[in-house]
């Protein structure tokens, strides 16, 4: 089982934002498709919180599925399906052989920042697909807004991502509302949350 410290400390703020946003439908069972799923902190805890949503986690690694698996085991969780290999970055019809139209919602915590642009228009082309209509699409993370980075650790983060990768980096907030629409989904809320990261609410229209 990996640890991310951070996904620690951050998974009560989403799923603040999980439950305000899903509220509303929590009469029907939901199904969630979470892309980068990362160690599989997220998920287990969004499946202890939200009983009314079957997750399916996902990841490029295989690392990173063993976790997710050994997470799911440790917990019993009954609503968290075994994970995927998904990238991202390939088209939809290559994602874990999802069907058009099945997800209620489609999560990625962490992912853009630390991918390629690719990964972000596949990200989008890709939930325009496999949501529903009226389905959410939730990225958190810590973006540029207009070509500017704010405040100075925001700045650093950018500065320490490029030099990991070329391609990695703080993706601008406008350049996905672009790519958001240009696949049939319109960024409808942005939530300010720790440490000047936000989780951005995008609805397939
Ligand atoms: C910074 S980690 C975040 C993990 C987790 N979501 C979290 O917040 O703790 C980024 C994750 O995205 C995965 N990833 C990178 N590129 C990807 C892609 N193209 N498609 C799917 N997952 C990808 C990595 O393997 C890694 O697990």
């Amino acid at each position: 089982m990996l640890l991310s410290p951070q996904a620690e400390r951050n998974w009560e703020g989403l799923c603040s934002v999980l439950e305000d946003v899903l509220e509303a439908q929590s009469h029907r069972q939901l199904f969630a498709l979470e892309l980068g799923s990362g160690t599989g902190q997220h998920v287990i805890r969004f499946a202890q919180k939200l009983p009314f949503v079957t997750w399916q986690p996902s990841d490029v690694t295989e690392e990173s599925q063993n976790s997710i698996k050994a997470y799911i085991a440790a917990t019993h969780a009954k609503t968290v399906l075994q994970p995927v290999h998904l990238d991202a970055s390939e088209p939809w019809e290559k994602w874990a052989g999802l069907p058009r139209s099945s997800c209620d919602v489609v999560i990625a915590i962490n992912l853009l920042q630390y991918s390629s642009f690719k990964t972000a228009q596949g990200l989008f082309s890709g939930a325009g697909q496999i949501l529903k209509q009226n389905g959410l699409l939730i990225t958190y993370g810590a973006y540029a807004i207009n070509g500017i980075i704010t405040p100075s650790c925001n700045e650093q983060l950018d500065e320490e991502l490029r030099k990991l990768n070329p391609e990695w980096g703080l993706p601008d907030i406008d350049v996905l509302r672009q790519l958001a629409y240009g696949s049939g989904l319109r960024m409808e809320r942005m939530v300010e949350m720790e440490e000047y990261y936000k989780s951005l609410i995008f609805r397939r229209l």
